[in-house]
């Protein structure tokens, strides 16, 4: 979108941040409409920290641990505010926000989750859980899906999904893998960027 001001984007994580890698390779290809101005760690040992940083992209740790709920999201909406976010990205973000959080991001928050939701998701279903679990059950067929984020957790309307065959010889962790690759970071810069357009055609 020529001469329409980028949507800022602040990307929020908890560990590795294969996820936003893809964002930030995505930058001027799929994601054309966002700018990631800031990453927000709730863990300042994770890996994500140092991809931010070798893209240049400022990031803070807001830690999760030892803090109530409120403490928590006091700390993170300092942090959005000062950066002047307009839009989060959860990618692997693993803490659940609440109502009073989500209401004041309606539609501007999205997640990654691995799994075609409704399977496998909400409360307790995370990272590598989310893939023992679709093991457990048998299923053949399993995926990743975009949503928007309410107070529901996994329960807010979904905006991609792709689907990823299980194979007989699976772990969780070649499971995981090949979610990733064939379906994580394929569609959360593509939401990412509907998510930023959208915004950016309201604002002008
Ligand atoms: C990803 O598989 C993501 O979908 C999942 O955790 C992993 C994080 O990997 N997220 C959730 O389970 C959220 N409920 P990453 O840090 O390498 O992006």
């Amino acid at each position: 979108m020529l001469n329409m001001e980028k949507t800022k984007i602040a990307v929020l994580v908890s560990g590795g941040g294969t996820n936003l890698q893809a964002l930030i390779d995505a930058r001027g290809k799929v994601l054309q409409s966002g700018e990631i101005v800031l990453v927000v760690s709730t863990r300042s040992d994770a890996y994500a920290l140092q991809r931010a940083a070798a893209a240049g992209i400022p990031a803070v740790t807001v830690e999760r641990k030892g803090k109530t709920q409120q403490e928590f999201e006091r700390g993170l909406t300092e942090a959005l505010s000062a950066a002047g976010a307009e839009m989060l990205v959860l990618a692997g973000f693993m803490s659940i926000l609440s109502a009073d959080f989500t209401s004041r991001w309606p539609e501007r928050i999205i997640n990654i989750h691995p799994s075609l939701i409704p399977s496998f998701c909400g409360k307790g279903f995370y990272g590598l859980h989310v893939h023992e679990a679709a093991l457990a059950y048998g299923v053949k067929v399993t995926g990743a899906t975009v949503h928007y984020v309410n107070e529901v957790p996994d329960g807010g309307k979904i905006i991609l999904q792709k689907a990823v065959e299980v194979l007989p010889d699976d772990t969780p962790e070649t499971l995981q893998r090949r979610v990733m690759e064939q379906a994580e970071w394929v569609l959360l810069p593509r939401a990412a960027e509907m998510t930023a357009r959208a915004l950016a055609e309201k604002r002008n």
